[in-house]
């Protein structure tokens, strides 16, 4: 009997989720199906009841039904609960189980591919919408003495360090950045949450933002740098990355969540580095 497993979302057809569980699949001698699952916008909850009904055993969650996987599941992870969003579900018997990968798969990439500890640190998110709620948690858990949520609406920010609900968490408008450095604040990690790469625009943190940083990344990829990227390295940070190891961690975690058997990272984000190159 093969598993089945699908990502649904609303565009969906973009989504390198098959390949990158077919070659996790591959790698761990595990026999499952991974398809791509679009919902109608207003359709998610009859898409996944018809899903399980033909025997579905799992889904990944994208845009835009993070929230509403939220409500769908019976039982919730701690991180996906301080996400208030999911993008993994597991269908069991009795419960539907929720959880949020992105957060943990943006740390491992970090801390482990890039190399760039994170215990200790002092890190700014630019943005405070839900990809930035979802990565919240899991920083604080890797250890990080201060994070800066700094937002264009400030009062999402201010919102988000109160649900955050943690002493290190400070939320702030882009331009309180400089007057928080004048006190001696420096950020060891710059992280753009916002969705201004959508847009081929960087989002306004002041220069010297990136002055001591460690690492600029972007929970964004692509086949070149993105905006936020190239403007880290004009401002002097030699070290700049894109999303694409966070999103084949976060699907790592997923199936480690499924199949009980943590794959292999690497060789699948070289091979989707290149194929990024080539198209
Ligand atoms: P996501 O789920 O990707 O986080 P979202 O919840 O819509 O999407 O949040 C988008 C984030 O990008 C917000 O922080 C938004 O700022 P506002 O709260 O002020 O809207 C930010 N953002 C979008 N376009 C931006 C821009 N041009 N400049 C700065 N921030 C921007």
């Amino acid at each position: 009997m093969t598993d089945r497993y699908a990502v649904i979302g609303n565009p969906v057809a973009h989504s390198r989720s098959p390949e990158i569980h077919g070659q996790f699949a591959a790698q761990t001698g595990q026999r499952i199906s991974y398809e791509r699952l679009l919902a109608p916008l207003d359709g998610f909850w009859a898409s996944v009841e018809h899903f399980r009904a033909q025997g579905g055993c799992g889904l990944n969650v994208t845009v835009p039904f993070k929230l509403q996987a939220f409500e769908y599941a019976q039982r919730r992870s701690e991180r996906a609960q301080a996400a208030g969003a999911l993008n993994t579900l597991v269908f069991g018997d009795e419960q539907v189980y929720g959880d949020n990968t992105d957060g943990v798969g943006m740390v491992r990439d970090i801390t482990g591919r890039l190399q760039v500890p994170l215990d200790g640190s002092s890190i700014l998110i630019a943005g405070a919408g839900g990809a930035a709620r979802g990565v919240l948690l899991p920083l604080l858990q890797a250890g990080a003495r201060c994070v800066v949520v700094a937002n264009r609406t400030e009062s999402k920010a201010l919102e988000l360090a109160q649900i955050a609900d943690d002493s290190r968490v400070i939320g702030c408008g882009f331009e309180a950045l400089t007057a928080n450095r004048a006190a001696g604040d420096e950020f060891d990690v710059v992280i753009n949450a916002t969705s201004t790469g959508l847009s081929d625009a960087a989002p306004p943190l002041p220069d010297d933002c990136y002055r001591a940083a460690r690492l600029a990344y972007d929970m964004v990829y692509g086949a070149r740098p993105t905006r936020f990227m190239q403007r880290a390295i004009e401002l002097g940070c030699s070290n700049v990355s894109d999303g694409l190891g966070m999103l084949v961690e976060q699907a790592a975690e997923s199936f480690r969540i499924w199949r009980g058997v943590m794959p292999e990272t690497e060789p699948v984000y070289l091979r989707l580095r290149e194929s990024l190159a080539l198209a």
